[in-house]
């Protein structure tokens, strides 16, 4: 009988994505079958995320319950990987002695070995270093059914933000060689996929080596992904300001397959807190990205990330970023109340913000930007969209659902083989999360 395998995952999309390498790798090379049911599984992985302390909080909360599950069953593997892991190291083991493999998000594809180990000799295993791109050479190639796909080209980040972990656990920024990213993409296409998010904390920093030994940028490598047949939209997260330099705006200029919706974190609206976050840019220089961007696409719309409550974050600061928020209308964002970070520089600069006072910032940021969503949907109200349909509607199995280029879902009547299509709706209806549309006939 296959042994069964239980995979839980927090975090970014990058998680998402190793999680989803770490299924196929132990499903190709050990024939694990998945399970939902922890009692089930003769191994437990759990891939953690440490940006803010409630995720890392989670970690051990998880460990409690399965514990249980250990006393029970002999030969259970529990394993321990992602961003707490990388923070946490040996910590893990000292707080839950039971934990019998830790890895790393640069060490994930070493698990099989990890785990026949663990097994067989009943000790410990800690591998969370950092090998510069050995993780892409040892994966199986993609499988998917699905039409939109997540492929990772950057791993790790060198920006040092000075409030944020990602640099400590995912290591520093080491571009995939491009041949091994159109290869994949390629291999996608054929398997019926028609959107790809290229993925990595800062997409924008890519410089892949070609086979002849170039340097390939990032716009360089969007016309190539572009030039892939079958591949109609392309999407990617994150991109930093710093790194968006004309020669991306160009590409949006004349490829019209790069979707015309950016998520740009900002962070923040002062230039005070922004030279304290360490960002390495001006409120005035991320405006002018997106002015020259809504130059050559006028209808693009933009999302970002927010911190509030920033140590030295004044109510003036505060203003700034409600200004900048309406001057540039961003769309749906993700917000955050300041979380300090153990070893990062501003885990240590003092605060003097009330609780109360973070929270109604955070409260009336929200407020603002979830209206200037609503008011991007309700435009779309009787418009054309081209949507990508992903599936049958959650809601009724003679609904579809489908997404628009701004990322929206519409749910709209329609024949299964539509599934995996691009396809023209008019939207109908706006519902507060969704929107409701009916299919064009062509
Ligand atoms: N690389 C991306 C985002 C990485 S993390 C970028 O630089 O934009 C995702 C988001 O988590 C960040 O954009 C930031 O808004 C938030 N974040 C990171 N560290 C945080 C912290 N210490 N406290 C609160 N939010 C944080
Ligand atoms: Fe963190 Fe900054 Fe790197 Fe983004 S760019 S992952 S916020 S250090
Ligand atoms: Fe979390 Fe690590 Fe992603 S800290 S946000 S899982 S890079």
């Amino acid at each position: 009988m296959n042994k069964k395998l239980l995979v839980k995952t927090w975090g970014c999309q990058m998680n998402e994505y190793d999680s989803s390498k770490i299924i196929d790798l132990l499903n190709v090379s050990n024939n694990y079958e998945l399970t939902e049911r922890p009692d089930e599984a003769d191994v437990l992985l759990l891939n953690t995320c440490s940006i803010r302390e409630k995720a890392q909080e989670k970690l051990f909360h998880q460990l409690g319950r399965w514990k249980k599950l250990k006393n029970n069953k002999q030969g259970l593997i529990i394993g321990v990987g992602g961003c707490v892991a990388t923070q946490e190291g040996e910590n893990i083991r000292k707080r839950s002695p039971f934990v019998d493999i830790i890895f790393g998000p640069q060490t994930l594809h070493r698990l099989p070995k990890m785990i026949e180990e663990s097994m067989n000799n009943k000790i410990p295993i800690i591998d969370i270093s950092f090998p510069k791109i050995e993780k892409f050479d040892s994966l199986p190639a993609p499988r998917t059914k699905n039409a939109t796909a997540f492929v990772s080209i950057i791993e790790g980040c060198s920006k040092y933000c000075s409030y944020c972990i990602v640099p400590y656990t995912r290591g520093e920024e080491v571009s995939r060689p491009i041949d091994n990213i159109i290869f994949e993409i390629n291999q996608l296409s054929e398997q019926g996929v028609r959107e790809i998010n290229l993925l990595g904390q800062n997409v924008n920093a890519y410089r892949g080596l070609t086979h002849s030994g170039k340097i390939c940028s990032f716009a360089e490598l969007l016309r190539l992904v572009a030039s892939i047949r079958g591949i109609e939209r392309i999407r990617f997260t994150t991109s930093h300001p710093i790194e968006f330099t004309d020669d991306i705006i160009a590409v949006y200029e004349d490829t019209p397959k790069i979707a015309s919706f950016l998520h740009l974190p900002v962070q923040s609206g002062s230039d005070k807190i922004l030279t304290m976050m360490k960002r390495s840019h001006t409120v005035i220089e991320y405006k002018s990205i997106i002015r020259k961007l809504r130059e050559v696409r006028p209808n693009i719309q933009i999302s970002s990330d927010f911190i509030v409550g920033f140590p030295g974050e004044s109510d003036k600061d505060f203003e700034d970023t409600m200004k900048l928020i309406k001057d540039i209308n961003f769309d749906m964002s993700f917000s955050f109340i300041f979380s300090p970070r153990p070893g990062t520089p501003a885990s240590t600069y003092p605060c003097d913000i009330p609780e109360q006072v973070k929270k109604n910032r955070l409260y009336k940021l929200q407020k603002t930007i979830n209206n200037q969503a609503i008011n991007y949907s309700n435009r779309m109200l009787n418009t054309k969209q081209r949507v990508l349909v992903e599936g049958l509607s959650k809601k009724s199995s003679d609904y579809l659902c489908a997404r628009t280029e701004n990322n929206r879902v519409v749910t709209f009547k329609g024949s299964l083989d539509l599934i995996g299509q691009f396809i023209d709706v008019k939207i109908t209806d706006i519902l507060s999360h969704s929107l409701q549309g009916k299919l064009i006939n062509q």
